[in-house]
């Protein structure tokens, strides 16, 4: 149970990845200001975050079961918290989806958004109610950069980012009456589980549906891009637990965070045309015009990025 003047956190999704190293640095935070429930589906899978966390296992962080697709699954985990009391709330449970649209079923489809969308809206409505009447609260999402900017071929998930979105902007203006805080993590690409198990069930997919010519951009553009991206660019999922935890510790917490500074121009674009369509064709000779040697946009994008950060500095505001 928490001690006096420790906050709650909860946080979805902690067998693996980002929420795993999430919940065991704020369980392992020096001044235990942190009382973390980690959650996940399976407790089966709880091994590797009893192992990461240590001795503050059963002191500062503490299992539960819950299901981010099930709504008696979160009725009953948040029923079993001391008061309902949660102080943060960190979505982070999510899953991807790769492939071309005409041959990823609408069963699928459906799928990602009941875990990336509707999950985080079944957490908050079960979890903001108290957070609004106690006039305190924050809530926190793990969106990604492809909810800020479509990318090719993942385009069911960024829909479902985008969704959540939109979601969380609007509710970000509701809440401030309520000292309710309410924060999007985005980051690019991350070295987990996440990567591996798209890959593994891409290559025993057949993509039925899809011309060869689309199929052919996918396996011979798109998917060497991926892995060169991760390699390139990848953060780790502490990087993202350190950003996440300096979100919750801001006396006046932003509402967005990109991890990675290597996306702020790519971002930026997509602002600095109303039109948008500088984004589109920038992604297009990413993808395409470079015949997949991705390494070659790597450079780009870091090359972009030094370009935008170099005219910040000199930039008299
Ligand atoms: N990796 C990246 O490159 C990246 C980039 C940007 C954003 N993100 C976002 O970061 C978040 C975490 O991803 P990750 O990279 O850490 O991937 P991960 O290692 O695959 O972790 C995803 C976690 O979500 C859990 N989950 C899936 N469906 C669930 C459900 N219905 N109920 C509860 N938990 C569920 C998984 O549990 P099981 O073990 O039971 O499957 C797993 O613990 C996701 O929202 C993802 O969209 C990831
Ligand atoms: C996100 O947070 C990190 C760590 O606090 C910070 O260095 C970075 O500038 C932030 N990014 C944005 C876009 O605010």
């Amino acid at each position: 149970m928490a001690a006096e003047g420790q906050r709650v956190v909860l946080i979805t999704g902690c067998s693996s990845g980002i929420g795993l190293a999430i919940a065991v640095m704020l369980a392992r935070d020096e001044r235990k200001r942190y009382y973390v429930l980690a959650t996940m589906r399976d407790l089966k899978r709880k091994d590797k975050l009893v192992e990461a966390a240590g001795d503050a296992y059963g002191k500062t962080l503490s299992l539960l079961t819950l299901d981010v697709c099930s709504d008696e699954s979160v009725k009953q985990c948040v029923n079993s918290i001391k008061d309902r009391h949660i102080d943060i709330l960190i979505n982070n449970a999510g899953v991807g989806l790769v492939g071309p649209v005409e041959a990823i079923s609408l069963d699928n489809m459906k799928q990602v958004f009941e875990t990336n969308f509707f999950g985080v809206v079944r957490m908050i409505k079960e979890v903001m109610p108290d957070m609004k009447r106690r006039r305190s609260g924050h809530i926190m999402v793990i969106s990604s950069v492809l909810g800020l900017h479509g990318v090719a071929f993942n385009d069911v998930y960024s829909a479902s980012k985008f969704a959540t979105e939109g979601l969380c902007e609007a509710l970000a203006i509701q809440l401030l009456q309520f000292n309710v805080k309410v924060s999007m993590i985005e980051p690019g690409p991350v070295n987990t589980e996440f990567e591996l198990k798209l890959m593994t069930e891409v290559s025993k997919k057949e993509f039925a549906g899809a011309d060869p010519e689309t199929l052919h951009h996918f396996r011979t553009c798109y998917l060497p891009t991926q892995v060169n991206l991760f390699k390139g660019l990848g953060q780790t999922p502490e990087d993202i637990a350190k950003v996440t935890k300096k979100v919750i510790e801001s006396p006046r917490p932003p509402f967005r965070n990109l991890t990675n500074p290597l996306y702020t121009p790519i971002v930026a674009l997509k602002y600095a045309d109303e039109t948008r369509s500088l984004s589109v064709h920038t992604f297009y000779h990413m993808l395409y015009n470079l015949g997949g040697v991705m390494h070659v946009s790597v450079r780009i994008m870091k090359f972009l990025s030094f370009g935008w950060l170099r005219r910040r500095a000199i930039s008299p505001t």
